[in-house]
């Protein structure tokens, strides 16, 4: 049995703001099938500490983590264990995880994950009574000082393995405040954690940790290229032989179209979609439409292609298509959504974030669109095949590994499951949509791809396998 402790941000369900908290919160379960016991290590914002309640127990008083004094706390949530940092100078804030009610980044952010790694390491060291991991793995920026917090405190018997989920999220901070996060200034340098004049956690990660896995093989292969790289294609180059990109899967418990208590059918056929999607119009307050309704869930962010997808609007809308969208994100796309909406009929529009309508929205639909510039991963087009709602992505990252295209060939030997397109601009998902739409009228064919798509495996099974593997390279040293 491997002991691994996870070390992240946030985690679902107990605190998410995307899809890496889907992933933190579901791989434990997934690893336990392969004999991996999983402890998570989360900050002890409001929403963690409730949800540990009463049954939480100290295991380690910190006098002193970056301004004030912490404790770490024990306790189990939505079948996890956790491990949670009490430290009120830090967490004790409403809102989400990152941003102060403004919506601007909070300015102790470095401390309060610098904080994260601290912890992580000293329960390496052997801090806890009873327990330690021979693995920690680390998730993106917020984690990314693990290696470092472990040289200071002179612990080397543990492997460490960073994941990124997203590389144009780096936790940059002026190097002034170096010795403040407790970090070498011997590492300040271009082969260690300085970015361009500052300080980034994610390269200290990238630099010092064993291992480097990525969320999706084709994400690890863009990430070594400029285009995708944002600044650090040149580590990951050197670190290629270490990078490994492993797919993410999705919590096929939660997301099970045949037994979910949030949509008002559960079915297990395409055709079971029909009640559902009815509902979903009348939720949205669409009417009927002859072209396909399609579907978004997401940040409203320059990554996910947003701005694209209002310019081919009209495609879709011309052929009898419709929209419903859900997310939020910068102000000016909610704007022109907003916008897009009062303009037509067949464009409904929901500012939010809200985990059971986006279940609705998945069952009701027949395709779900991710047009996305780049996408390390991309979990929405995992649900979008679970359950029947044609995924409509941008060929890059998770998204190229995911879908089938329906290109001619795989229509003919009928195992497409989806549509692709590239590059990602406004052309590019003009023509997708129409493709749609073309398909969407040929019937047979559209369920066809429905059916493939609802029996294609996106749970976590492999990879869960994966990581086990990389946890027994790394720990057994
Ligand atoms: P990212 O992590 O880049 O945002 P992913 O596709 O990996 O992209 O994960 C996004 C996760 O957040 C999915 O579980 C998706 O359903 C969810 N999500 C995003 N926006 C919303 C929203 N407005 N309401 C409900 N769920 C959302
Ligand atoms: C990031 C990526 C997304 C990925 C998720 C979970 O938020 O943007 O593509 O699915 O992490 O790994």
């Amino acid at each position: 049995m491997r002991d691994v402790l996870s070390v992240a941000s946030e985690c679902a369900p107990l605190v998410k703001t995307g899809g890496l908290a889907d992933v933190v919160g579901a791989l434990p379960a997934a690893l336990k099938g392969e004999g991996v016991r999983v402890l998570t290590l989360l900050p002890g914002y409001p929403k963690v500490m409730a949800a540990l309640g009463a049954a939480s127990g100290t295991l380690l008083d910190e006098p002193e983590l970056f301004g004030g004094p912490a404790r770490v706390v024990a306790g189990q949530a939505a079948g996890l264990d956790i491990l949670a940092i009490e430290a009120p100078h830090l967490y004790a804030r409403e809102c989400g995880p990152y941003l102060d009610p403004e919506g601007r980044d909070w300015p102790d952010n470095p401390e309060r994950f610098a904080a994260l790694s601290w912890i992580a390491a000293r329960i390496a060291g052997g801090a806890l009574p009873g327990w330690r991991p021979s693995v920690i793995h680390a998730h993106d920026w917020q984690a990314g000082l693990v290696a470092d917090h472990l040289a200071k405190q002179g612990v080397s018997d543990v492997g460490t393995i960073l994941t990124i989920h997203n590389i144009a999220f780096q936790g940059l901070v002026p190097a002034h405040r170096l010795e403040d996060l407790r970090l070498d200034p011997g590492r300040y340098t271009q082969g260690g954690f300085e970015y361009w004049g500052q300080v980034s956690m994610l390269k200290a990660g990238l630099t010092a940790c064993d291992k480097l896995t990525t969320v999706s093989p084709t994400y690890a292969n863009e990430l070594m290229r400029p285009e995708f790289g944002m600044g650090l294609d040149g580590v990951m180059r050197e670190r290629r032989a270490d990078l490994a990109g492993i797919l993410n899967g999705i919590d096929d418990a939660t997301w099970n179209p045949g037994e979910d208590a949030l949509i008002p059918a559960p079915y297990t056929r395409p055709r079971g979609k029909a009640a559902n999607k009815a509902a979903l119009r009348e939720e949205f307050g669409l009417g009927e439409a002859a072209g396909p309704l399609c579907i978004v869930v997401s940040r409203l962010t320059e990554q996910k292609g947003i701005d694209l997808l209002i310019e081919a609007l009209p495609v879709l809308l011309e052929r009898g298509g419709q929209l419903a969208l859900l997310g939020s994100g910068h102000r000016s796309m909610e704007a022109a959504l907003n916008d897009a909406a009062a303009a037509h009929d067949n464009v409904a529009v929901r500012i939010g974030y809200d985990e059971a309508l986006s279940h609705r929205m998945m069952a009701g639909a027949d395709t779900i669109l991710v047009p996305s510039r780049f996408e390390p991963c991309g979990l929405t087009q995992m649900y979008g095949l679970r359950y029947g709602t044609v995924p409509l992505v941008a060929l890059t990252g998770g998204l190229a590994d995911t879908v089938i295209n329906a290109s001619p060939m795989a229509l003919e030997r009928g195992v497409a499951t989806g549509l692709q397109f590239w590059p990602a601009d406004a052309e590019g998902l003009k023509n997708a949509l129409s493709r749609l739409c073309d398909l969407y009228e040929a019937g047979p064919t559209f369920r066809q791809m429905q059916k493939n798509g609802m029996a294609q495996p996106v749970g976590w099974a492999g990879s869960a396998a994966a990581y086990a593997r990389l946890y027994d390279e790394v720990g057994a040293r």
